[in-house]
């Protein structure tokens, strides 16, 4: 069986030459691309300066006013005391030391070198499930909050722990994943009598549901980034062993197939949100997170001959992806008003209502949830198909990817704004909107008890959204957002120790089955606390806007009523 190897010797680094670096790529003009095969790209920006004006979308509202330190890659010293706190004058919330404390509780060590965090340690839950596994989608706010505070280390271990598991030959059943599938998660087995440490990863052939997780090889990718902005050291990224994994995961999405759409086609429970919930076609938190990946992997690909391929590929996607999104996604008033009348049955090219929506299937909900000013991304779109769901994540990172074009993002916040109750409540952030329940819920969870209604991820609370929310209000240069919602969160978080997610329609219940001291609620706690803190740290996870990626359509109709 292959989920039981001995780990072998590490991923080997090798210092590649190369002829572009991450900070030459990041700013890559589409459009020019697409006309030029050729590439020739100059040196326009360090990395310090590029980080710095990558925050100028929210500089030029005018938001952010705690925006004093410069950035500065490279590691700090102190490894005990989390540097961010140590820096500043006032006093740190006392939340953030306990914070600290339990996150390195969760540290997961593989031949003495730490390489991840472990779900949860919660010693009080019987039930260990796989909540003791190292998850790659949970480690992220791990990673950022130890890149911030100037601990790179075991960012990079576990990019080549994961790297080297994606080696592997995967399997369920009789059949064999694709080659560049992440795992979902792994973990170390210590033998004490043979001293000897033991790799184990699911790649959704343990997965309740057995699904394979899409959201993995998307982290993987926005992480090696997020790494080599935040310590300069492009030789990570420039390993041939890097650029080899990126391109594998690149294989994968964006194979040819039957497809009529930009947007990757997924299964149901293929990223956090990892049950039956309804969310298998086009997912938004997969489409935003697709976008996302992409970008990171073209500001650090080198354009070598099969480099420059991919890049091609890239940038031609990233055109229709950021098109179909901006476009098709979109809802606010206005939209929901041109869908509300729709004509049916439009056959050709001059259809307005392309995937044929019937106006019936809008559920009631929306048209009250709908304020004037606002708008998100919906859940989902196919053919006669719109989830006219909220989901976070998705959106938050469609914030921070520029998928959202600045007035979207714009709309984004205003709606969380005008919709707090609902969508913040007493524990910030619901992971969707609203709940689905009685018979839809057994239709479409296959009554699945732990997603029932406003409940796990059926409209439950979850804390780790908390940095991702920050890193979006940042972006849109409205930091004070986020800070209404962390002081929601400390009234809570740590008085409950630290929950996986809370029930209830404002989140007021910790979750029937939430696991305490969840580490990713604790790092996610500590990431918005630093990024507030710190401004500049949104730069290794937030990409500027590019601006040849052309505006959404406009759907042409007026409100009449
Ligand atoms: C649950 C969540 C998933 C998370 C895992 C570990 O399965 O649904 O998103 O990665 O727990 O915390």
């Amino acid at each position: 069986m292959d989920g039981s190897k001995e780990m072998g010797v590490g991923v080997g680094l090798r210092n590649v030459s190369s002829h572009c670096s991450i900070s030459e790529m990041d700013d890559f003009d589409l459009s020019r691309l697409l006309d030029k095969p050729k590439l020739n790209i100059e040196r326009q920006r360090s990395f310090d300066e590029r980080s710095l004006s990558e925050l100028s979308i929210g500089l030029g509202r005018g938001g952010l006013d705690n925006f004093e330190s410069t950035y500065s890659p490279g590691g700090r010293s102190g490894f005990e005391t989390p540097a961010s706190s140590a820096r500043n004058s006032f006093e740190p919330h006392p939340m953030v030391a306990d914070a600290w404390e339990a996150l390195r509780r969760s540290l997961v060590f593989f031949r003495a070198q730490p390489v991840g965090t472990i779900a949860a340690f919660d010693h009080a839950s019987e039930e260990v499930l796989n909540y003791d596994q190292v998850f790659v989608r949970d480690f992220v706010p791990s990673a950022l909050a130890f890149l911030m505070n100037g601990e790179p280390d075991i960012v990079k271990n576990f990019l080549l722990k994961t790297l080297y598991l994606q080696g592997w030959e995967k399997r369920i059943d009789r059949f064999k994943l694709g080659e560049g599938a992440m795992p979902a998660s792994f973990k170390v087995l210590h033998d004490p009598i043979r001293k000897t440490d033991t790799l184990i990863a699911d790649f959704g052939e343990s997965a309740i549901g057995r699904v394979a997780p899409v959201d993995s090889g998307f982290w993987w990718i926005i992480l090696l980034r997020a790494y080599t902005k935040s310590t300069g050291d492009l030789t990570l990224a420039e390993t041939s062993d890097c650029q080899k994994g990126m391109k594998l995961i690149l294989t994968l999405c964006l194979s040819e197939g039957f497809d009529t759409f930009p947007t990757l086609l997924c299964a149901d429970g293929c990223s956090m949100i990892d049950r039956r919930m309804g969310v298998y076609g086009y997912p938004i938190e997969i489409q935003a997170l697709f976008f996302m990946a992409l970008r990171c992997a073209l500001a650090m690909l080198k354009p070598d001959t099969e480099g420059k391929e991919f890049i091609e590929r890239i940038v031609k996607r990233l055109h229709a992806l950021s098109y179909h999104m901006r476009s098709y996604f979109w809802l606010d008033f206005q939209q929901l008003n041109d869908i509300y009348r729709y004509k049916t049955e439009e056959y050709s090219h001059t259809a307005v209502n392309k995937f044929n929506v019937i106006p019936d299937s809008i559920p009631e909900w929306v048209f009250d949830f709908m304020p004037t000013r606002g708008g998100y991304f919906i859940g989902n779109v196919s053919p006669a198909r719109m989830d006219f769901r909220w989901f976070a994540l998705g959106n938050c990172v469609a914030i921070m990817s520029s998928l959202a074009t600045p007035e979207q993002s714009m709309a984004i916040m205003d709606l969380l704004e005008s919709r707090w109750e609902e969508l913040v409540g007493e524990m910030p952030l619901k992971i969707s909107y609203p709940a689905i329940e009685s018979h839809e819920w057994r239709i479409v969870t296959g009554c699945d008890p732990k997603n029932t209604r406003w409940s796990y991820h059926n409209g439950g609370s979850w804390p780790v959204l908390l940095w991702l929310l920050t890193a979006a209000c940042i972006k849109t240069g409205r930091p004070q957002i986020a800070r209404r919602a962390i002081e929601l969160a400390e009234n809570r978080l740590l008085k409950d120790n630290w929950p996986e997610y809370y029930d209830g329609k404002t989140g007021r219940y910790i979750g029937k089955q939430a696991r305490k001291y969840q580490t990713w609620s604790i790092a996610g706690y500590l990431v918005a606390k630093m990024m507030l803190e710190d401004p500049s740290h949104l730069g290794m996870i937030s990409l500027e806007e590019d601006k040849q990626m052309k505006p959404a359509l406009k759907r042409s109709s007026s409100w009449t009523c």
